[in-house]
């Protein structure tokens, strides 16, 4: 009965819902990203505030700039960059329509947000064009082509994207086709679909057919992958929880498969953790 009970309020939330209070973040704008984890660290808004900077400072976020942030989650970022980058027009859009209401109340100086999918910006009548468009830890949902189409009638000239996804490393296609469906099953379990990934001169070339210069691909996988994994298998008691922290069996059940799907991905190196960035040539 208990199960059946937890099944049906898991059936409730969206599928992205992620329980950043169990994670480790129980500010009112909590994030809920994998994290860049340095060694010996284990903080959890620390890591997810490290993979932020670390994506805004290859882009040059700056005062100047007009941010659209993509699947911003539950607000943590926009606070972010409100605070620490002063950035001159600050938009968010996000899927889950109950974090958007949270952003509005929680966040009233915010230039604007939106109840979208990032997969229809064209459908959206935005005021202004954007000098920068990030999505943290977001993108590898969905397919890269139809993401970067999407973007191009919202972007200044020169303006800087970046984002993070799954990319296929070279012994990836060693693999014989069995071995290849089954990571894609595995994948499919956390809503990847491994059509939608690609090798590095894939990711270039889609890129620069999108016109975009500047690109750069980094692999994360150690501090995200590997980092995030040893977080929550090693350092963080998801059994022994703060008793301030509501979570059903099926928050816990999501971190530790994500966790555990982390670990995998890094161990056996086929697909990596990529961050991805660049700049529009018109
Ligand atoms: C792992 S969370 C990261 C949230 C936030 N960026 C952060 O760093 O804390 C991914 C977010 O992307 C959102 N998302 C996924 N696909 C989306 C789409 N097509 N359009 C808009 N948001 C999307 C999810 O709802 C989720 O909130």
């Amino acid at each position: 009965m208990r199960l059946f009970q937890a099944w049906s309020k898991q059936k409730l939330q969206h599928k992205y819902a992620i329980n950043a209070a169990l994670l480790g973040d129980q500010t009112p704008l909590p994030w809920s990203n994998l994290g860049y984890w340095q060694t010996g660290q284990h903080d959890y808004r620390t890591a997810c505030i490290a993979l932020a900077d670390h994506l805004a400072q290859v882009v040059g976020l700056n005062s100047e700039d007009k941010l659209l942030d993509l699947g911003c989650g539950q607000g943590a970022s926009l606070l972010h960059w409100q605070q620490h980058y002063q950035v001159r027009y600050l938009a968010g859009l996000e899927l889950q329509s109950h974090c958007v209401s949270h952003i509005q109340r929680n966040l009233p100086d915010l230039n604007a947000i939106y109840a979208a999918s990032f997969l229809r910006l064209k459908d959206i009548q935005f005021s202004q064009k954007f000098d920068v468009v990030l999505c943290l830890d977001a993108a590898y949902h969905s397919p890269l082509d139809i993401f970067l189409a999407q973007m191009q009638s919202i972007l200044n000239s020169n303006a800087r994207i970046g984002f993070h996804h799954l990319m296929l490393s070279e012994r990836w296609q060693t693999l014989n086709s069995f071995q290849k469906s089954k990571y894609g099953l595995l994948l499919k379990s956390a809503d990847v679909n491994l059509k939608n990934l690609k090798t590095y001169s894939e990711f270039k070339t889609l890129l620069e057919h999108f016109e975009f210069k500047n690109i750069q691909i980094e692999d994360l996988s150690e501090h995200v992958l590997a980092g995030f994994s040893d977080y929550v298998i090693q350092h963080l008691n998801l059994k022994d929880r703060d008793q301030s922290v509501q979570a059903g069996a099926f928050d816990i059940l999501k971190i530790q498969m994500t966790a555990k799907l982390c670990r995998k991905l890094y161990a056996d190196g086929l697909i990596r953790y990529v961050q991805v960035t660049a700049q529009a040539k018109y």
